[in-house]
C-alpha cells in the first residue's frame, strides 16, 4: 500500500508532487521519491525514511521541471533502502507503482537472461525494463506501456513517463487505486482523492483495466487494448478533516470497510490454485514434518487471531498448537526444543512482550517466526535470522483498535494451516482446493455483511446506553467473543465480557437479567446446536439477544431481540465473517456515545514497554 503523486503542466512539479505524497504519508512511510522531466532529460531524488529526509535531499540538490512522478512507498518486495526506493528508471522511462505483480520472478528471469541488469530488489523495475525494452524495439511510450500490461499479472497502479516524450504521463491500474485530478491546463494524478484536494475537485477515478494518458490540457482514457473510454468527472466536496479519512468520520471506520481489499492483498501472489499450494515468499520452518508442536505468542487482538489460527493449523495440518500470551510467556519458563515451532503474531511488530518471547524462544533452539503487518520492524528483523517471515500487506492501521489488521491474519494463519497440511502430507490436493476456493470467496462475503451496517447502526442504537455487554461464542467462534468484546470495552468505555458460550453456566449467568444486552455468535457448523441450547438458558433469564446467525436460519428468530444474518462459509473461515458486525457494532456504539474512537483513552497502538 503505497501513495503515488504525478503531475503535468506548467508549474513546478516537485512541490505539488511532495504537497501530495504528504496527504498520502498514511499509506506508508518507509521511503519516499520523485522523478522529474527537463528539457529530456530525467533528474531523480530519493531517500530512505519519511518524507522529511526526501525533503531535505531535494533542498540539498533541487531539481525542476513540469512534469513529474512521486512516490511514498510501504515495502512489500525489497527491504525499505534508498536503491529499492521508487521511482524506477531505466533507459529514461521512470515508473511509481502501487501493489504486488505475481509473475515478476519468471520475468525477472527472462529480462536477466536478455542482459538486462537489475539495481533493485522490487517487483516495480521489471515493469521499467518492459516498458524501456519494448521502447528500443521501436514502440512509442503508450504502445509499449499496452505491451508491457499484457505481460504482468497482480495487483498494480502505475505511473509511467519517459523523457523522450515529456508531454506525457501515463497510468494504468487494476485492483490498487488511482484518481485523475483535472485542472485547468494542468493535470494531476494521485492514489487518492485527498492528495489533490488543494488543486481541484474534479476527479476521473479510474477503474479496474483502465490506462489514461495524461497532458497538461487533457486525458485520454481507454482500456488495455487501446479502445477508448469515455470520460466522466466526478465534482468532490469533502472538507479536508474528511478527506484525510477518505470521507470517512474514523479511521476505524475506514479501515473496517478496507478490509475485502486488504484480505485481497494478502492472499495475493500466495496460491496456485492448479496444484493447490500455498508459497509463503520469506518463511522457512525447514522440515516441518518434524515439527512436534506449534507455540502461539501474540497480545491483544493478534492473541485473538492466534486463538482462530490454533483451529485452523490443527484441523487442517494436524499439528498440536498452544496459544500463549506473550506477556506471560517468558515468566513460565515454558519447554522448547528444536521440535517447537514458535510463531509469533504482531500487526505493529514492536511490541516489546511479543518481542521479549521471541528472544526466549530463539535462545532455547526453537524455530521462531512471525505473521506480521509492518516490514522491517523489530519483529520482522529478529525473525529474519530464525523462521522468516509472513507479511500481511493490510497497509498501514491507523486507527487504535485493530480491525483489518486482525482479519488480514486470520487470513495468513489459514493459509499457514494450508501450507503446513499440505507439507505434512495431512491435506491433499482435493480438500486443499476446495480450502482455497471457500478463501477466495471471502472478501465479497464481507462485502455483503459491511452492506448491512443500516441494521447494525439501528441495534447499536438501541443498546447504546447499556453498561455492560456479554459476548458468547463456541468453537472458533469463542475468540471472535473475545474479540468482539474487546474492541467494545476499548473504543467505548462499557464494561464487556468474552466468554465460552458452553462456560457461560459456570459462573456469567449470574449476571443475566432484563438489562444485560448478551451477543451470542451461533452461525452454522459443529457446535450451532449447543451454542443455541446456551442463548436459550439467557432467553430464559430474561436477557436480551443479539444473535449472530447464518442467512436462512428460520430458527434463530424465535428466540433472539435481534438477528443479524451473515453468508454462509466454512467453520474455520466463519471467525473471519462474524467478527465484521462485531467491529460495526462496537463502533457505532463509541460513535452514538462520542467517545474518541481513533485514539480512545489510556491506550496506545504499540505498546513498546512490558
Ligand atoms: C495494543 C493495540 C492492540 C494490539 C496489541 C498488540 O494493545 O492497541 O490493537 O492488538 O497492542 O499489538 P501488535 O502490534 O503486537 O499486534
Amino acid at each position: 500500500m503505497c501513495g503515488i503523486v504525478g503531475y503535468i503542466g506548467r508549474e513546478e512539479a516537485v512541490g505539488i508532487i511532495v504537497e501530495g505524497l504528504r496527504k498520502l504519508e498514511y499509506r506508508g512511510y518507509d521511503s519516499a521519491g520523485v522523478s522529474i522531466i527537463k528539457d529530456g532529460k530525467t533528474d531523480i531524488r530519493r531517500a530512505v525514511g519519511k518524507l522529511a529526509n526526501l525533503d531535505k535531499a531535494l533542498r540539498d540538490k533541487p531539481i525542476f521541471g513540469n512534469t513529474g512522478i512521486g512516490h511514498t512507498r510501504w515495502a512489500t518486495h525489497g527491504r525499505p533502502s534508498e536503491q529499492n526506493a521508487h521511482p524506477h528508471e531505466v533507459d529514461g522511462v521512470s515508473i511509481v507503482h502501487n501493489g504486488i505483480l505475481e509473475n515478476y520472478m519468471e520475468l525477472k528471469h527472462r529480462l536477466q537472461a536478455q542482459g538486462r541488469k537489475f539495481k533493485s530488489e522490487t517487483d516495480t523495475e521489471i515493469m521499467s525494463h518492459l516498458v524501456a525494452s519494448h521502447i528500443a524495439e521501436g514502440r512509442n511510450l503508450i504502445e509499449a506501456v499496452r505491451a508491457s500490461l499484457k505481460e504482468i499479472r497482480g495487483a498494480f497502479a502505475f505511473l509511467i513517463q519517459h523523457e523522450k516524450e515529456p508531454n506525457k504521463i501515463v497510468t494504468a491500474k487494476t485492483a490498487s487505486p488511482m484518481v485523475v485530478g483535472v485542472g485547468k491546463g494542468e493535470m494531476f494524478v494521485a492514489s487518492d482523492i485527498p492528495a489533490l484536494l488543494g488543486h481541484t475537485r474534479d476527479f476521473i477515478i479510474l477503474e479496474d483495466g483502465q490506462m489514461a494518458v495524461l497532458t497538461a490540457d487533457g486525458v485520454e482514457l481507454s482500456d488495455f487494448d487501446g479502445n477508448a473510454l469515455p470520460v466522466k468527472t466526478k465534482h468532490v466536496d469533502w472538507s479536508p478533516v474528511m478527506a484525510e479519512k477518505a470521507g470517512h468520520k474514523h479511521f476505524m471506520h475506514k479501515e473496517i470497510h478496507e478490509q475485502p481489499t486488504a484480505i485481497a492483498d494478502t492472499i495475493r501472489g500466495r496460491v496456485l490454485m492448479e496444484d493447490a499450494s500455498v508459497h509463503l515468499d520469506g518463511v522457512n520452518l525447514g522440515d516441518v514434518k518434524k515439527l512436534r508442536r506449534l507455540i502461539i505468542t501474540a497480545c491483544g487482538t493478534s492473541f485473538h487471531a492466534g486463538m482462530v489460527g490454533k483451529f485452523m493449523i490443527e484441523k487442517l495440518a494436524r499439528l498440536g498448537v498452544d496459544c500463549d500470551l506473550a506477556s506471560e510467556f517468558r515468566y513460565r519458563d515454558p519447554v522448547l526444543d528444536e521440535e517447537t515451532g514458535v510463531l509469533a503474531i504482531s500487526q505493529s511488530g514492536e511490541t516489546a512482550d511479543t518481542l521479549a518471547a521471541i528472544k526466549l524462544a530463539k535462545s532455547q533452539g526453537a524455530t521462531v517466526f512471525a505473521v506480521c503487518n509492518v516490514l522491517e520492524s523489530s519483529i520482522a528483523r529478529e525473525c529474519a535470522t530464525s523462521g522468516g517471515v509472513m507479511y500481511t500487506h493490510a497497509g498501514p492501521e491507523i486507527g487504535v483498535a485493530s480491525t483489518k489488521a486482525f482479519t488480514t491474519q486470520l487470513v495468513a494463519l489459514y493459509l499457514l494451516a494450508i501450507y503446513l497440511g499440505r507439507a505434512r502430507g495431512v491435506l491433499d490436493k482435493g480438500a486443499a482446493q476446495k480450502c482455497l476456493e471457500d478463501l477466495r470467496e471471502i472478501p465479497s462475503k464481507i462485502e455483503r455483511v459491511l452492506a448491512t451496517e443500516a441494521s447494525i447502526i439501528a441495534i447499536a442504537r438501541r443498546y447504546a446506553q447499556a453498561r455492560d455487554f456479554l459476548f458468547l461464542g463456541r468453537g472458533p467462534n469463542f475468540p471472535i467473543a473475545l474479540e468482539g468484546a474487546l474492541k467494545l470495552k476499548e473504543i467505548s468505555y462499557i464494561h464487556a465480557e468474552g466468554y465460552s458460550a458452553g462456560e457461560m453456566k459456570h459462573g456469567p449467568i449470574a449476571l443475566i437479567d432484563d438489562k444485560m444486552p448478551v451477543v451470542g455468535i451461533a452461525t452454522e457448523g459443529p457446535v450451532y446446536d449447543k451454542t443455541v441450547a446456551n442463548l436459550e438458558e439467557v432467553r430464559a433469564r430474561n436477557g436480551k439477544l443479539i444473535i449472530l446467525a447464518t442467512e436462512g436460519d428460520s430458527k434463530i428468530a424465535a428466540i433472539a431481540d435481534d438477528v443479524i444474518v451473515v453468508p454462509r462459509t466454512d467453520p474455520l473461515l466463519d471467525p473471519i465473517i462474524t467478527t465484521i458486525p462485531l467491529q460495526l457494532l462496537a463502533y457505532h456504539i463509541a460513535d452514538i456515545n462520542g467517545t474518541d474512537v481513533d485514539q480512545p483513552r489510556n491506550l496506545a497502538k504499540s505498546v513498546t514497554v512490558e
